[in-house]
């Protein structure tokens, strides 16, 4: 039963115990709310313990309720009750209090934590607010400025650090339930007061509208596009300018807006999006996993380095080979450079730097890596480079050794098709900076055995990667779709738009740049050099034009000074190039593109109509399994803002299948079907009328 008390003395300890994290169902909030009602008429109790059973105190609310919508009582009348008890009640907190439990925590008197456990408010991660309180008691205890800190980011502290700003009052380092009743039995014996977080007031000099202005422009970068933040804002600026009671009347009108904000609804899609990703239909849950010990790494360039770096954060040992030992130096230079400004920001100490660097030798000799479980290959985007590698490691490491490719775009079947056991090859597609992206394409090619995915699967959740499968195809999920969009925007500047118009358009949508722009930082001979390999009818030729010439001028981007846009030497801010503009009319006249005035709606329209069209292509061929796993893809590899959740939640819910695919046709009518011929997957949804959620089941092999 939850809220069963327990006597230990003269205290009364009431239990949790609703596993895996004790979230705060309906039976918890009906068994806390009697508990109070029955200890506070007990007389042989003088104080109780808030305790819970398991690996966590509350961790938050019980999201299963959230589609049925939450029954009464809520959480803000459950910590009423508790702020109402006539006895001190100590919350005894260990694990990750969060969110509710957190709030609930608030309501309680007193507040004790293990040393080795965080709170946290992390509902603005979902689009809405702490609404039971939070905004209003946290400030009351800690002041505004931790509490606006918490609240906004979402993101949570230790129990040192919620010590230090007065969240919790004590500290103990085992034995959190003992630990709880003997603070409550000391507070009981020095008669301590019934300490009510409403009833403490907050020295409000200090936060001035100035305050929170700063406050607001201190974040807003990381914020931009969201609304929540703000909501949080307006919150704890109510518990500072407000009486209690009304401040919680402005907590709850400030939550319902959040609610009702389509951008809570894109969040909570996210955060369930990336939690589906990891359940493969192809595999059993409990699928046999190789044990992976030992990873070697081909190519010690831009992505060997940092992927060698996620291995060593987690404590396995790496060696990456190179061919010669000039580059092998200089590739672990950099590694050590990277850990040292970690180091340098306060991100870890200067004793992990040398511990990881100690997790990572260098070879020039393939007999090194005889012992590894895991080899990924990032050498040279070259298809017969890679074969060479992969036959080479095919005599070296043991027969069941997973080997994967970190391509972008070439054939993983046919790099596994040298190696005499293929069904051990697939395709970890890390992102750059691949020590700091999130996302990790996981390529399933056509012999990979479910062993070999679900191992690696695994593998990118222990090196805290968000990881997404898909299928063997011209760029995998998201480049296959990056290539229509940046299309789009060299296509749109063929026909009149400024480049820094089409970079501010899709800056403003809430990318963290524009595709030009981006195009720049990365290099603009990665693609040169791939168009080389590339047959000419595979791809867009004016688009492209504008790009080869800048390339064949020297002009690779950021790094020799200037590529599509022009840079002051030690400064990344793009500057509008005459010879980028020079060429976009060469480009117009040899192709007989008339120039005219862009409007910014195009520029949305035709740069995301055409990504998300490429996505419908991907799940009706089966190469993404859900459309959830195209928008974790693009949220995590591409900076596609996560409050309009991903490209494919934007198309159905702010755009409209019907009306996405209208464009679509009247984009193939002016432009021609070749780039614009509608998926006919998003033709059967718009027929049938039918939701990306109701096809689901059936996309999946
Ligand atoms: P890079 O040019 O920085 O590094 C490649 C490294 O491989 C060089 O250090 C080179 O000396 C070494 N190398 C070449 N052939 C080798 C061989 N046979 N044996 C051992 N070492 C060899 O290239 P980068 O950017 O790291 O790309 C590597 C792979 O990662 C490519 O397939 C690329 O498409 C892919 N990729 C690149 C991304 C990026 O943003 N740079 C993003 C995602 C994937």
């Amino acid at each position: 039963m939850q809220g069963a008390i327990e006597k230990r003395g003269s205290i009364g300890v009431i239990w949790i115990d609703n596993p895996p994290v004790n979230a705060i169902s309906f039976a918890v909030r009906i068994g806390l709310i009697n508990a109070i009602q029955s200890a506070s008429l007990d007389d042989s109790i003088d104080a109780l313990v808030l305790a819970c059973r398991g690996r966590t105190f509350m961790a938050g609310a019980d999201i299963s309720e959230f589609a049925s919508g939450v029954k009464p009582p809520h959480l803000g009348d459950v910590v009423d009750k508790l702020a109402a008890s006539p006895k001190i009640v100590v919350a005894a907190l260990f694990g990750t209090t969060f969110g509710g439990g957190l709030e609930v925590a608030l309501g309680c008197n007193y507040r004790i934590a293990l040393a080795s456990g965080k709170v946290g408010l992390p509902e603005v991660k979902l689009g809405i607010i702490p609404g039971a309180q939070g905004t209003q008691r946290l400030p009351r205890l800690t002041g505004a400025e931790f509490a606006l800190k918490l609240i906004t980011s979402g993101n949570p502290v230790s129990t040192a650090e919620a010590l230090a700003a007065g969240a919790i009052d004590r500290v103990a380092e085992e034995n959190i339930v003992e630990a709880a009743v003997e603070f409550a039995e000391e507070l009981v014996l020095r008669k301590a007061p019934l300490r009510k977080s409403h009833e403490l007031v907050i020295d409000s000099s200090k936060f001035d509208e100035v305050y929170f202005n700063t406050f607001r422009n201190s974040i807003a970068r990381r914020t931009r596009g969201m609304d929540a933040p703000e909501c949080c804002i307006q919150a704890v600026k109510a518990a500072v300018e407000l009486p209690f009671l009304d401040g919680v009347n402005r907590e709850r009108e400030l939550s319902r807006s959040c609610i009702q904000n389509p951008q809570s609804k894109a969040l909570q899609h996210v955060f369930f999006a990336e939690r589906a990703a990891t359940k493969v239909p192809l595999l059993k849950k409990d699928a046999e996993l190789s044990p992976i010990n030992r990873v070697g790494i081909i190519g010690a360039g831009t992505m060997g380095g940092g992927i060698a770096m996620n291995f060593a954060n987690v404590g396995l040992p790496v060696t990456i080979l190179e061919l010669e030992q000039g580059a092998l130096d200089k590739g672990l230079g950099v590694i050590r450079k990277n850990y040292e400004a970690s180091a340098h920001k306060g991100r870890m100490s200067f004793e992990m730097v040398e511990q990881c660097m100690s997790l990572i030798g260098g070879t020039t000799n393939y007999g090194d890596l005889t012992e590894s479980d895991l080899v990924i290959e990032a050498v040279f985007e070259n298809l017969s480079v890679k074969q060479k590698v992969f036959s080479k490691l095919n005599s070296i490491v043991s027969n069941d050794a997973i080997l994967a490719t970190n391509t972008s775009y070439l054939d993983i079947n046919e790099i596994a098709s040298v190696v005499t056991n293929p069904g051990r090859v697939l395709g970890m597609h890390f992102f750059s900076p691949a020590n700091v992206m999130r996302l990790l394409e996981i390529v399933r090619a056509e012999k990979t055995t479910p062993k070999v995915l679900a191992t690696v699967l695994k593998l990118a959740k222990m090196i805290k990667k968000a990881g997404v499968v898909a299928g063997v195809c011209y760029g995998f999920i998201g480049n296959r779709m990056l290539s229509g969009y940046g299309r789009e925007a060299h296509k749109l500047v063929l026909e009149g738009a400024k480049m820094e118009q089409v970079d501010r358009v899709l800056f403003n949508f809430g990318m963290p740049m524009g595709v030009i722009a981006m195009a720049d930082m990365a290099g603009i001979d990665i693609g040169y050099r791939l168009r080389e390999q590339m047959d000419e009818s595979t791809y867009d030729i004016p688009s492209t034009y504008v790009a080869d010439r800048l390339v064949e001028m020297g002009r690779c981007g950021q790094k020799s000074g200037g590529g599509f846009y022009d840079y002051s030497p030690g400064n990344r801010t793009p500057i509008p190039s005459a010879v980028s503009e020079k060429l976009v009319s060469e480009a117009a006249e040899k192709f007989g593109i008339q120039q005219r005035e862009i409007y910014d709606d195009e520029i949305v329209e035709r740069c995301f109509y055409s990504m998300c069209n490429i996505g419908f292509e991907l799940l009706d061929e089966g190469m993404a399994f859900r459309s959830g796993d195209i928008d974790t893809v693009y949220i995590n590899g591409y900076g596609f803002p996560a409050w309009r959740g991903g490209p494919m939640h934007w198309a159905e819910n702010n755009v409209g299948l019907d009306r996405m695919l209208d464009s679509i046709r009247n984009f193939a009518d002016k432009y021609g079907e070749r780039w614009w011929k509608p998926s006919p997957l998003l033709e059967r949804l718009v027929a049938e009328k039918a939701s990306l959620r109701d096809i689901q089941n059936k996309l999946q092999p």
